[in-house]
């Protein structure tokens, strides 16, 4: 069991046994049914690429947090099959809007029933497309700017940075951006020699523009920043003006 742990995340945390044991004492007792079932049908459908979704860790802070914060209006980029956003759904009020985008319907369409049987499918409106054009539509829109409560980032790392400068248009001023695999499975603390001796071009391509996310975000004075070591790493930006 510790070692199908292991694999089937992303984690930051090494150990599979101090994984294993998170899971079973806090997180797989109190999952969601719909989440539990959630998940299990995107490990059936994609098995290993299953790993993209947040993991349950992950999954309990972002409730509580957006609990904690009264979040009402969020954005989701990076959808998959609804792990996160799913748990945002259940988080929210019943009068609450989350706007997620993601060009893969597919993959939302395997989650999508789980979604309407836990009953919280009208909270989401969900745009298929890339991230850019629909965060300017939402700009161009008068009404939606400076609108949002929360933003959760989980999709294409090269286009981070261009995301953050049209989020500060759409986040209100106490309003907080989560950008997740900030940490990007530790590999972000390799040295030089450490990263000449890396095979997976993916991991590797990656692992540099987190880095260069991560200096970016860490200068940004706009903010108030926190990166938390749960899952893949999750820094947290609240805007201060
Ligand atoms: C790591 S997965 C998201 C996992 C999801 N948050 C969850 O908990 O299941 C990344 C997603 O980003 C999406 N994606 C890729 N490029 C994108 C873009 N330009 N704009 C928005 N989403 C994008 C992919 O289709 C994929 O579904």
């Amino acid at each position: 069991m510790a070692e199908e742990v292991a694999t089937q995340n992303k984690s930051i945390l090494k150990s599979p046994a101090l994984l294993e044991y998170i899971y079973e004492t806090y997180c797989y007792p109190r999952e969601h049914e719909q989440l539990k079932e959630l998940r299990e049908a995107t490990i059936k459908k994609y098995k290993l690429r299953s790993i993209m979704g947040v993991p349950v860790d992950e999954g309990q802070f972002m409730s509580i947090f957006l609990k904690v914060m009264n979040a009402k209006k969020t954005i989701e980029i990076g959808v998959f099959t609804g792990y996160s956003l799913l748990t945002t759904a259940l988080a929210l009020p019943r009068d609450a809007k989350i706007t997620a985008i993601d060009p893969n319907r597919e993959a939302y369409e395997i989650g999508l029933p789980f979604i309407q049987k836990a009953g919280v499918d009208h909270k989401i409106n969900f745009i298929e497309s890339g991230a850019s054009s629909a965060l300017d539509d939402l700009i161009n829109n008068e009404k939606e700017v400076g609108s949002f409560d929360f933003a959760f980032i989980d999709a294409n790392k090269d286009e981070y940075k261009q995301y953050h400068e049209q989020l500060v248009k759409l986040i209100k001023i106490g309003g907080v951006i989560a950008y997740d695999n900030t940490l990007w499975f530790g590999t972000v603390a390799l040295s030089d020699e450490e990263e000449l001796i890396m095979k997976d071009d993916f991991v590797k391509a990656n692992r540099k523009i987190t880095r260069e996310v991560n200096t970016f975000l860490a200068n940004d004075n706009r903010f108030e920043i926190s990166l938390i070591s749960i899952g893949d790493g999750l820094t947290i930006c609240r805007r201060l003006y």
